[in-house]
């Protein structure tokens, strides 16, 4: 099979690593790519939110299957777009179309939908500038602390978790009246806070089956002990300890069975991921976030952990007979850490040679901001490298991944030394 993959960090360097064990996979092209998916794959100069490109590229190259490995294509409708296409009526896309997308591009849909099933998720309220009012009032009767959510997609910097109804105020005026997350922010949904520990978990599915992957949790912020400001993730680690039978049993009967359910009910066709970014309040489940793709940093970590062959059950899931499908898990630990540019997820400089890549055999190194050049591997992002590590604890993963990270070196290079210190 011929393949496009979309996207260029360390999940699309991960998918690579995936996708190329397939006996299915014959040719494999990444859109755009990175240093290290370039080493699997041939890495093509399109943007993958450029859906003319991407139908061009996919033309000339007999291209059977499409993978958006992030959401902005798939919020955009490029899978719609795609199928409207009379020459790409045999192509197969792997992502939701518009529609299904929602459930990550509109935190107001998803609300509503977790409403409409009966799904467990923080309670809430979503006002725009007509409400602007009503919401102000409805901040000043509010508990503490106070979660505001940009309705659409902001780069994962739409949400503001407020300690005081006045910073609350401040922020949800400049969300609404300045647009501070662009048009993304007109629309805000205001949350109660929920006090516990949050995993992620991802289902592949064809929109009526689905195949539940291993589970992750991932360390957003960038300081130690969880300090400071949010990241795209600076590690991660699955399996999840807490994360026992019974507890995934009340996630798949709560949470993902009626998600699936709620779809297939409401007409919403979906192949794809459906991540579930939940949280644990004592010992029940809820809702902090749907999205509509693999997370990054999880799949680091969740596809190490996958012994069933990716690519079959993608291609089961386009092809609506995902029923058939097992995923088979590897039973030891996998960790990841992240190593990033100085001064991310703030400013940071890019261009910086790394050294030391070709000392690395046991840990698996999955590129995320990097580009190749003049023989030389440079820094291209604020998120470099991933190091995921397998173990038979997590403490020997975690112990490999630091060793290998001892070894690395580019100007301004830091990473948290305390992934997956809560267990
Ligand atoms: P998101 O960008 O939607 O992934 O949200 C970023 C982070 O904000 C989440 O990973 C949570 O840590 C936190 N968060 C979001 N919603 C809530 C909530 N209702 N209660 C507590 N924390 C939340
Ligand atoms: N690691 C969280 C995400 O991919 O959204």
């Amino acid at each position: 099979m011929h393949i496009l993959l979309l996207g260029s960090g360390g999940r699309e360097h991960a998918f690579v690593w995936k996708l190329r064990q397939s006996p299915l996979c014959e040719k494999l092209f990444v859109a755009p790519g990175n240093a290290g998916t370039a080493l699997l794959a041939e890495n093509v100069d399109i943007n993958p939110n450029d859906a003319a490109a991407v139908a061009a590229f996919v033309k000339a190259n007999n291209i059977q299957l499409v993978i958006s490995g992030p959401e902005e294509p798939l919020v955009r409708g490029l899978a719609d777009q795609l199928k409207a296409d009379p020459e790409l009526q045999d192509l197969l896309f792997f992502g939701p179309g518009a529609m299904g997308a929602q459930l990550e591009g509109s935190k107001d849909f998803s609300k509503r939908f977790m409403a409409r099933h009966g799904i467990p998720t923080a309670a809430y309220q979503t006002f725009s500038l007509d409400s602007l009012a009503d919401g102000l009032a409805y901040l000043d009767a509010h508990s503490l602390p106070i979660v505001l959510k940009a309705d659409g997609l902001a780069a994962g910097k739409g949400v503001v978790i407020c300690t005081n109804r006045e910073e609350a105020k401040a922020e949800f005026r400049a969300m609404i009246e300045e647009l501070k997350f662009g048009e993304a922010s007109a629309k805000v949904v205001v949350e109660q806070f929920l006090a516990g520990i949050e995993l992620s978990v991802f289902a592949i599915t064809d929109g009526k089956d689905y195949l539940l992957l291993p589970e992750a949790k991932d360390y957003k912020r960038i300081g130690e002990g969880d300090s400071g400001l949010n990241t795209g993730g600076m590690g991660a680690i699955s399996p999840v300890p807490f994360a026992d039978a019974a507890f995934m049993q009340k996630i798949d009967e709560r949470i993902v069975k009626p998600t699936i359910a709620g779809l297939a009910t409401e007409g919403i066709p979906y192949t794809g991921v459906v991540f579930f970014g939940l949280i644990r309040v004592g010992d029940e489940p809820f809702v902090i976030e749907y999205n509509a793709r693999m997370g990054d940093p999880e799949t680091e970590v969740v596809f190490p952990r996958l012994k069933s062959d990716l690519l079959e059950h993608i291609i089961a899931a386009c092809e609506s007979r995902l029923a058939g499908q097992q995923v088979e898990t590897d039973a030891r630990t996998a960790c990841t850490v992240m190593l990033v540019s100085g001064g991310y997820p703030g400013d940071y400089a890019k261009g910086k040679a790394i050294s030391g890549l070709d000392k690395v055999s046991e840990t698996l190194v999955f590129h995320a901001g990097t580009k190749a050049e003049a023989g030389q591997v440079l820094t291209n992002g604020g998120r470099v490298l991933a190091l995921t590590s397998y173990g038979s604890s997590h403490a020997e993963a975690l112990l490999q991944s630091y060793a290998v990270a001892k070894q690395l070196h580019f100007e301004g290079m830091y990473y948290r030394r305390d992934i997956g210190f809560d267990f």
